[in-house]
């Protein structure tokens, strides 16, 4: 049998499961023939740009193990796109050159859209230059906004730790709320789409459960009305709390975040709509008010992840070497619901050209009609998506994680010059 070796790439935004989909693809890969050795590109595409690969077969398989519960990136990520192939065709060769010299014939790319568009044209232009090379993607997206795909690993951690956070500290604004804080908002990441914002809405059922509301990129931001809803659920139930996504925007697509207001610190805008619409809420009703941005610590909080995201983050790196070895070329496995109570879901084969740089945004009925809430038919999508406990092992109260040795092979080629 004629060996081949596998290059995995990591690619834009960390999840706290995207190390689990590396352990597939190179436990499963390492237990394949047709693949020699797994390399990994030092910080995604540029690392493979730059001839630096990783040799995993010199990491302890034990570290490889402890990937499963380990959040970040392992190798190393970047966000760096490549521009068309009419732009910037040395940037392609360049990445064909570099399989050549370390007998690359398995890629996977994993990332969202923008890296799927890249790996579908590494998958074309390496026919076109003589060189074969069978080019899997692999879904990744706290965004949760890859098209086809039920979900995209990485998300469902999120969701969790979103939902679990607005109950947590909502309870602590409600204990508060008669001498002091009213007023509970927190910002979620989704520059596009709402999905996150829509899993903080899991941490309740009725309007005297928080958040009393949820402000979506997909639903132009109305200020009197939001007003009128704060006043109103302060009135009612003594607190509000609210979940609002960094996409946020005026009727006029500007984003919240830019609309010149001053911050909750009355600077002009510094990045961050929590800050902008708290300070709103104390010009307009007076309430005291807390805010958080939850930022890096959605992405990697691990220590909360869902057991049914890490089990499919595993399972679409594993089905990206099947796919691989059995001679697939430009596909991505993705997660298929078979029903959504008791969640039922495998992997099916997408292809690179139909996952490439379309973002899935909210459906309308997922969201309420008064655009503050999310639907039963969304909670009825979300709810599967965090079931499950997978706590990382801890030692002396911290969690275990791992840090790999990340040698790299020997160079071959001259440096890339970009
Ligand atoms: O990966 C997607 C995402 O998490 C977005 O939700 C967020 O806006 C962005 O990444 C942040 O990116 P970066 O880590 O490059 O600042």
């Amino acid at each position: 049998m004629s060996q081949k070796n596998a290059l995995y790439s990591q690619s834009g935004g960390v999840t706290a499961v995207i190390n689990a989909t590396a352990c597939g693809v190179i436990q499963t890969a390492n237990a394949h023939d047709e693949i020699a050795t797994v390399y990994a590109a030092r910080n995604g595409i540029l690392g493979a740009l730059r001839e630096e690969l990783i040799d995993t077969s010199l990491e302890d398989p034990a570290d490889i193990a402890a990937l499963m519960h380990t959040p970040g990136g392992g190798f190393g990520s970047c966000r760096y796109k490549l521009k068309s192939l009419e732009e910037n065709k040395a940037e392609y060769e360049r990445l064909i050159e570099v399989f050549k010299a370390h007998d690359i014939g398995y890629f996977f790319y994993n990332g969202g859209g923008d890296s799927s568009d890249t790996a579908f044209k590494v998958s074309q232009i390496g026919d076109a230059l003589g060189y074969h090379v069978n080019c899997v993607g692999i879904p990744k997206t706290i965004d949760n906004d890859l098209p086809v795909t039920d979900t995209c690993p990485g998300f469902g951690s999120v969701a969790k730790y979103v939902a679990v956070s607005m109950m947590e500290a909502s309870l602590d604004v409600e204990s508060m709320a008669e001498t002091s804080t009213k007023v509970f908002v927190m910002e979620v990441m989704g520059r596009h789409a709402g999905w996150i914002a829509a899993a903080g809405g899991l941490a309740g059922r009725n309007h005297d459960e928080p958040p009393q509301i949820i402000l979506f990129p997909e639903v132009a931001f109305d200020q009197e009305a939001f007003l009128a809803r704060v006043k109103e659920s302060v009135e009612n139930y003594g607190y509000c709390s609210i979940v609002v996504s960094e996409g946020v925007k005026w009727p006029d697509g500007r984003f919240l975040s830019d609309a010149g207001t001053r911050d909750a610190f009355g600077h002009a805008q510094l990045g961050g709509c929590a800050p902008v619409i708290a300070n709103m809420v104390k010009e307009n009703l007076g309430y005291k008010y807390h805010w958080a941005v939850l930022d890096y610590l959605q992405r990697s909080a691990r220590h909360l992840a869902s057991q049914t995201d890490l089990d499919q983050a595993y399972a679409v790196g594993k089905a990206a070497v099947e796919y691989a070895v059995a001679g697939k070329n430009s596909v991505m496995p993705v997660i298929e619901r078979l029903a959504d109570k008791p969640y039922e879901w495998r992997i099916s084969e997408a292809q690179l050209g139909d996952m490439a740089n379309v973002e899935k945004m909210m459906p309308e009925d997922f969201i309420t009609d008064d655009g503050f809430g999310i639907t039963e038919a969304c909670r009825t999508y979300l709810e599967p998506l965090i079931q499950g406990e997978a706590y990382p092992p801890y030692k002396d109260g911290l969690p275990q994680y791992v840090r790999m040795k990340n040698q790299l092979a020997d160079k071959v080629l001259p440096a890339f010059e970009k």
